[in-house]
């Protein structure tokens, strides 16, 4: 462990790394028809929430790829403390090479990681990946309404200027390949509880930091919760549940 390294101070031993919960993967997978799944990859799985969920729930290995090992390690002490060790394999490559690696997925999900390649180009680059009738489950931040305020404008602006509203992102999904299933607006909480409530007692710490790009991070990462705390709903995490055609 790098006791330096930026991701390693602000996310280091979080069980979450962005915004859902255990009981918004399960209502995304209640979703889905009930099948047995084939060739199941988590993408972008970070420290694993979501991949030891559907490893409990699937009857099949999941594939949690990441191109960051550390929290890979993590996910493997987690999964083996679990039990369930024998359930996931860990592969550190980026996304985008998922469809060099992996061909014919069944079920490809992917959780707040997928805008990291661009959301329209993950979207894209995955199809080729998955078989014809296959699903794609992901999560997207998306506009829900207007700005609620020119801060929060001129943030995203910056932070993520090619956030699209959920129509726009729906559209995008039916231009790429695939058939919308489901999709929902994970709540608000799932922000705050395990996330954000851990993140902002840390960013304000770091924000002291010596490494001025340490300290950078922090005051981003303190102006992002800041934003959130005084927005009224007006973007979220779109949840996609998609059919490959
Ligand atoms: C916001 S975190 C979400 C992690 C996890 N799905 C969750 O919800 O807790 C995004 C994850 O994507 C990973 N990531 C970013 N770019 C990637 C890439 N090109 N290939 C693979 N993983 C990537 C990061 O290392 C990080 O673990």
């Amino acid at each position: 462990m790098n006791g330096n390294d930026p991701i390693e101070l602000m996310f280091g031993g979080l069980q979450k790394l962005g915004p859902g919960s255990d009981a918004e993967t399960r209502r995304a997978l209640s979703l889905l028809p009930a099948r047995e799944w084939g060739l199941v990859v988590d993408a972008g799985c970070g420290s694993g929430r979501q991949t030891l969920v559907l490893a409990q729930e699937i009857d099949s290995i999941v594939h949690a790829v990441d191109n960051y090992q550390p929290f890979l390690d993590d996910l493997n002490r987690r999964a083996g403390a679990l039990g369930i060790a024998g359930q996931i394999e860990t592969h550190c490559f980026s996304m985008e090479t998922i469809p060099e690696h992996f061909r014919q997925i069944d079920l490809l999900w992917s959780e707040g990681a997928a805008y990291s390649i661009g959301f329209g180009n993950a979207l894209r680059c995955w199809a080729s990946a998955i078989v014809s009738g296959g699903y794609l489950a992901v999560s997207e931040l998306s506009w829900l309404d207007q700005p609620a305020s020119d801060r929060e404008r001129v943030f995203f602006a910056r932070e993520y200027p090619d956030m699209k509203s959920t129509r726009e992102n729906i559209s995008l999904a039916e231009a790429t390949g695939y058939r919308l299933v489901e999709s929902f607006v994970m709540p608000r909480e799932t922000w705050w509880e395990g996330y954000y409530e851990l993140l902002e007692p840390r960013a304000r710490r770091l924000v002291a930091h010596a490494d001025p790009e340490i300290r950078l991070f922090a005051e981003q990462t303190v102006e992002e919760v800041e934003v959130f705390k005084q927005s009224k709903g007006s973007y979220g995490y779109l949840f996609l549940l998609l059919q490959r055609r």
